[in-house]
């Protein structure tokens, strides 16, 4: 069965599609990344999975229920962990778990024991009394994903687990998300930028880029796909750069990219490809100026299917600071 059904489900703001006609299913106990640059609309869709907003149309189902109309039924099975901390800093971590669990209804003794079973997952027992503003980032994000953990979350979505973690805390985390996923058996969603952690972690992942899903694999599937080589270019100027890769796309490569006066070429093997290189920029009258070739990593994937500019598509500045802050306050 399938613990997450969209159908085109979309979502606008004034006009700006944040999300568009996203269709995924995630398999029940499956781990599913999303994966994508700022502003990709990975926290826009998890927002409208987990009932904080509606779609502008299309519909989404979770465990069977229809986000829409059927929201209370969705969010007794879901835990959430937000991109921004949502802990109350002046409680203890205990208080901030008592509260959860109060408002999620647990009887006394439930939650008594909930909690201690979560502090004992994610290694806070000894931290539970002192106040969170006492903690460290790792631990706030350890105490916040034992809060999502409470209620026993059929699905638990975590956007960014490990945004600025170090890399120890990092590695505890994908073990504590790991844990989760095989010894309890919750389908997880996650949203990460690095390419990396969702290699690491996921079954499948969904690449998304301005709204919508451009690759959506296994890691090993995504990989594949990919050569084993970039070539860098330097050329003398950026319309050189330019007038290359137009060349190159009409010789058959097909992955290329450029950025200022470089130009990336990503091909299987760089050996038997680099005296056409040349041969080609020498026939179209174009000098280059250096070259330099490495094995590719898990970023040039990523780059390959969102591209090199940054992102800077938000509906306006102000907006969509206002929004960071509410959601950071949230
Ligand atoms: N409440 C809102 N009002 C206006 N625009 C919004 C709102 N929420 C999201 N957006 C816009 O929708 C787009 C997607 O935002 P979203 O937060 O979903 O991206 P993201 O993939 O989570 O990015 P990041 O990696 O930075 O967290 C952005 O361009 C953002 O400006
Ligand atoms: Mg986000």
């Amino acid at each position: 069965m399938n613990a997450i059904v969209t159908d085109q489900i979309t979502k606008s703001f004034n006009g700006f599609i944040a999300v568009n006609k996203i269709n995924i299913s995630v398999k029940e106990g499956e781990l599913f990344g999303l994966l994508g640059p700022n502003g990709a609309g990975k926290t826009t869709l998890i927002n409208m999975l987990s009932t904080m907003i509606h779609p502008t149309s299309g519909t989404g189902t979770v465990n069977g229920f229809d986000v829409v109309h059927d929201s209370a039924s969705v969010r007794a099975a879901i835990g959430v962990v937000f991109q921004g901390s949502t802990l109350d800093e002046q409680l203890t971590g205990w208080e901030n778990l008592d509260l959860h669990g109060r408002l999620y209804g647990l009887p006394a003794s439930l939650r008594k024991k909930r909690m201690d079973e979560v502090l004992d997952l994610v290694e806070l027992s000894h931290k539970s009394k002192l106040l969170v503003k006492t903690y460290s980032g790792g631990m706030i994000r350890r105490l916040e994903i034992a809060r999502g953990l409470m209620h026993h979350p059929k699905v638990l979505f975590l956007d960014e687990p490990t945004l600025g973690l170090d890399p120890q805390t990092r590695l505890h985390i994908w073990e504590y998300i790991r844990r989760l996923n095989q010894e309890e058996g919750i389908t997880i969603v996650l949203t990460t930028h690095y390419m990396e952690e969702a290699d690491h972690l996921c079954d499948r992942i969904a690449i998304i880029d301005n709204g919508q899903v451009v690759a959506l694999d296994t890691p090993e599937k995504l990989k594949s796909v990919f050569g084993g080589d970039v070539i860098i270019l330097t050329l003398d100027t950026s319309e050189d750069a330019k007038k290359l890769s137009r060349v190159y796309k009409e010789a058959g490569y097909a992955s290329i990219s450029t950025e200022d006066q470089t130009v990336y070429l990503s091909v299987k093997k760089s050996e038997e490809v680099v005296p056409k290189v040349f041969s080609t920029a020498f026939t179209s009258g174009i000098n280059i100026q250096s070259m330099t070739v490495r094995k590719s990593t898990l970023d040039d994937i990523f780059i390959h299917y969102t591209g090199r500019g940054i992102r800077d598509n938000l509906v306006d500045d102000i907006t969509y600071m206002k929004y960071k802050l509410q959601t950071k306050r949230r």
